[in-house]
């Protein structure tokens, strides 16, 4: 039986890789001690430690920047519980409306995407990246500041940055939608420049898998990172304008393209921004792997999610967490904590208000 070679061959191959890019994210991860707080390490499980027994590679030593602190006691004194505020406020959210989780999620994404973990994304002024086309449809604004609103009276003012706080948010969505939890590192400042142009060229599902891993790459983020996170698209949804371009290609599933063409079936397709689909077609509302499963089905929603089992770079990776549950918790953990680590500023101002730069 041929195929039962070639399996076993890809099993060999995927495994290999899979230690690699996990011993990679590990010792990359060693080498900025200060971005990494320490009870973190508790956070992750001892098994993605072990297969550290070959060639690291070269280290290179932190700039000063990146030794500029980040912690999870950074408003321990100054705000002892804002971590208390954030979660109850987010939890109530989520509760009154369940897709306030992924919509927060995301809104953290576009943050971080673009001039790093900054708020610049809240920024509500004429031409900032919130008034951007490509984020037409990011939401959650209004709890944010309303989070905001609560830490500016409980704690003194002008204290928890706008960015901090969307950072924490989008992890207690995360746990609320039944993913793992994570110890967030608090301390960057906000932005005060915010360009509607650099919004625009955050992936919008129609990219190769290149372009995916150098928009990743550039922020500090390697494969595993972007498979990881994309498997955020295990809840939430998608336009049916971002997916114009899927319905017209042959690598999906038949009868999950009739039920999109049925879900999205609408003259105005290519300007209509009120129809949604589930970005997860069997598990819409959980937080777990089915979104890797769907992906092996030809059931991933975007272009750019079915893509990533279609190249040899992330295919292997996909295969292995579609079927380990415990691998994508564990390494998404790891991967938020990166991406909340994004070209963070540690100096500069907190804002008053999160829609404002300071006067
Ligand atoms: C790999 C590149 C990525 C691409 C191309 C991409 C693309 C998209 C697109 C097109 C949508 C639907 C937008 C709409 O039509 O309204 C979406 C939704 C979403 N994305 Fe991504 N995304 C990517 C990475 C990420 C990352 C890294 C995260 C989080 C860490 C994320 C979290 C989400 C979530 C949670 C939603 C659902 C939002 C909602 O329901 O309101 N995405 N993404
Ligand atoms: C992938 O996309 C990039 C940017 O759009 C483009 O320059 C490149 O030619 C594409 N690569 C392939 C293999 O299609
Ligand atoms: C919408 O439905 C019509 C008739 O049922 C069909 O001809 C058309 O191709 C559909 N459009 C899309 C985008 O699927």
């Amino acid at each position: 039986m041929k195929w039962r070679w070639c399996f076993s061959i890809v099993l060999v191959l995927l495994v290999h890789h899979m230690e690699m890019e996990l011993a990679m994210a590990l010792s990359a991860k060693d080498v900025t001690p200060p971005l990494v707080p320490t009870t973190m390490k508790k956070t992750i499980s001892p098994k993605w430690r072990v297969p550290v027994a070959r060639p690291r590679p070269k280290i290179i030593p932190p700039t000063p920047t990146e030794l500029a602190y980040l912690s999870p006691t950074h408003y321990l004194k100054s705000c002892p519980n804002l971590e208390a505020i954030i979660q109850q406020k987010v939890n109530a959210w989520v509760k009154r409306d369940y897709t306030m989780a992924a919509s927060i999620i995301r809104l953290h994404f576009h943050d971080c995407a673009v001039r790093g973990c900054d708020a610049s994304i809240l920024l509500n002024h004429a031409g900032s990246e919130r008034r951007a086309l490509a984020s037409k449809t990011l939401r959650g604004f209004e709890l944010i500041d309303e989070i905001k609103a609560e830490v500016e009276t409980s704690c003194p003012p002008k204290t928890v940055s706008c960015a901090d706080i969307l950072t924490a948010a989008a992890r207690d969505a995360t746990v609320m939608a039944g993913g793992p939890f994570w110890e967030v590192p608090f301390g960057r400042k906000d932005g005060r420049v915010s360009l509607a142009n650099e919004a625009n060229s955050v992936p919008q599902g129609h990219e190769n898998v290149t372009a995916l891993i150098e928009f990743f790459q550039a922020r500090g983020l390697n494969i595993l990172d972007l498979v990881i996170l994309s498997g955020s698209h295990t809840i939430g949804r998608s336009t049916c304008y971002s997916i114009r371009q899927r319905l017209s290609t042959d690598n999906i599933n038949l009868k999950y393209l009739n039920s999109l063409r049925r879900q999205c079936n609408n003259s105005n397709i290519n300007i209509n921004l009120n129809r949604f689909v589930d970005l997860d077609a069997t598990t819409p509302k959980t937080f777990d792997e089915i979104y890797y499963t769907n992906l092996e089905k030809k059931m991933g929603l975007l272009q750019t999610d079915q893509l990533l089992y279609s190249d040899a770079r992330t295919s292997p990776l996909v295969a292995a967490l579609a079927s380990q549950p415990s691998l994508f918790f564990n390494q998404f953990a790891v991967s938020m904590i990166k991406l909340g680590n994004v070209q963070v500023r540690t100096a500069g101002e907190v804002r008053l208000n999160c829609d404002y730069v300071n006067p």
